[in-house]
């Protein structure tokens, strides 16, 4: 998180969002790995436009009785997440803000970037990977890190999920309607049964649901 603005915009916010909403959901388990997707959308469910724009994710709403949480509580929590895992166009969306000096929102925390192409890169936390994301999972993260955050887009956590992968799932839903976008996860073919663990409601009119993916 080193590095980051409130730029308020696309990936950026969505980390900004993890420090805001982390506190109620130190969760992690005492050992073995745990696998998270977590991802801020509209009330309609939409992570982007089409267009890929996420102008919308800054809001002036304001909520009063809000949760509050100290920068302590937050720094303790970020330190949980080990690594992110996220697919090619969110890296290029992570990638373009940092270009513009926006800052690069996952710090030194490394970060394993899903695509088939050959893509730029600027930091030696940044590993490219492309295949069988059962394998990347079982055989080369849950190894060596215990908090595993999914962190966008909608293809790559959708690709979790049928994949039986996620443990957890955090939505945290902005107070707005866009009416149309990329959808949290793509293309879901069968149910996922969740238990609403945690709901906190923060300043911003943000809220934060955390669910645990049932066996
Ligand atoms: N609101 C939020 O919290 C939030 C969070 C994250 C992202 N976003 C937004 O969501 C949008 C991106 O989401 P998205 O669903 O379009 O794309 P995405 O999930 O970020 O990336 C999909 C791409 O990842 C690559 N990929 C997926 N599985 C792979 C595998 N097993 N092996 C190799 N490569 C694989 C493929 O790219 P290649 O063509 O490179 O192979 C695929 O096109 C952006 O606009 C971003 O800003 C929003």
């Amino acid at each position: 998180m080193k590095g980051s603005t409130l730029s308020g915009r696309g990936v950026e916010h969505q980390c900004v969002t993890i420090r805001r909403f982390v506190s109620g959901g130190m969760s992690m388990e005492s050992t073995g790995s745990r696998v998270t997707i977590h991802m801020v959308a509209s009330l309609d469910g939409f992570i982007a436009r089409k267009d890929g724009r996420v102008d919308w994710l800054e809001t002036s709403d304001h909520f009063d009785g809000a949760d509050t949480m100290t920068p302590e509580v937050v720094a303790a929590f970020l330190k949980t997440i080990d690594c992110y895992v996220m697919g090619s166009r969110t890296y290029e969306t992570a990638f373009d803000f940092e270009a513009r000096g926006l800052g690069w929102a996952y710090g030194d925390t490394p970060t394993f970037v899903l695509t088939r192409r050959e893509l730029r890169k600027t930091r030696d936390s940044v590993e490219f990977y492309s295949g069988d994301l059962a394998r990347l999972v079982n055989e080369r993260l849950k190894p060596h890190f215990r908090g595993i955050w999914f962190v966008g887009g909608g293809q790559v956590s959708g690709e979790c999920l049928r994949l039986g992968l996620a443990d957890e799932v955090r939505y945290s839903i902005m107070p707005v309607l866009i009416g149309d976008g990329i959808s949290f996860f793509d293309g879901l073919d069968k149910d996922i049964a969740l238990h609403l663990a945690e709901v906190k409601a923060y300043a911003s009119g943000m809220v934060a649901l955390r669910y645990e993916v049932r066996r």
